[in-house]
């Protein structure tokens, strides 16, 4: 056992070397690759939405139609509430614990809806590191039609799903 443990250090040290001297030694495996790295999703899609989607959306929305200049604060909400959106959009191609969330997942359109969410999302963060406040109104714009896209096809065809936020439940 000692004698393994040994042996595999003088291979590493050897492999870590050079390139030289690891020829001379039995080649080093290859990495491992990391296979099912990607936590489950402990809660509904819908939870997503409630939770993350809609309360970032509504910052990005209340800076698009702010009728006086953004302020550095004001523009520090909206990139973060960017990044969430950004990242949340990666979240809904997971399958949660609802009841549906599979069934659209395996969806393509699902798919297409969600990454011009990211998009557009993405775009939102970049005006706001120009602070661009045309750019961001387009880019707030895009993200509202992505969302409403993806709800008319899905989520009004999805019985009992509501406007009921799970956070007043
Ligand atoms: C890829 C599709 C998709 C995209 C993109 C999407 N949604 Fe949804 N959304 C759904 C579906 C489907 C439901 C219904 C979920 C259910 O009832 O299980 C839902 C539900 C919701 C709900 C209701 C949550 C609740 O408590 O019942 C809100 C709010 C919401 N979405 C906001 C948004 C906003 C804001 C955006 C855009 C920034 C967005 N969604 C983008 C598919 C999408």
């Amino acid at each position: 056992m000692r004698g393994a443990v040994r042996a595999t250090a003088a291979i590493v040290t050897l492999a870590l070397a050079s390139h030289a001297a690891a020829q001379t030694v039995a080649p080093v495996p290859a990495a491992t690759p990391i296979t099912g790295h990607v936590l489950p999703l402990h809660v509904p899609i819908r939870a997503v939405m409630a939770g993350i989607i809609d309360f970032s959306a509504f910052g990005v929305e209340k800076a698009a139609h702010a009728t006086e200049p953004l302020n550095d604060k004001d523009w520090l909400s909206v990139g973060l509430a960017a990044l969430n959106l950004v990242g949340a959009s990666t979240l809904i191609t997971l399958p949660g614990t609802g009841p549906n969330d599979a069934t659209w997942v395996a969806d393509p359109e699902w798919t297409k809806w969600a990454a011009d969410m990211q998009t557009s999302a993405t775009n939102v963060a970049i005006a706001v590191r120009r602070q661009d406040r045309a750019a961001l109104n387009l880019a707030a714009a895009d993200l509202g039609a992505a969302c409403q896209s993806c709800h008319s096809q899905f989520r009004d065809a999805s019985p009992g799903s509501g406007d009921t936020r799970l956070a007043a439940q």
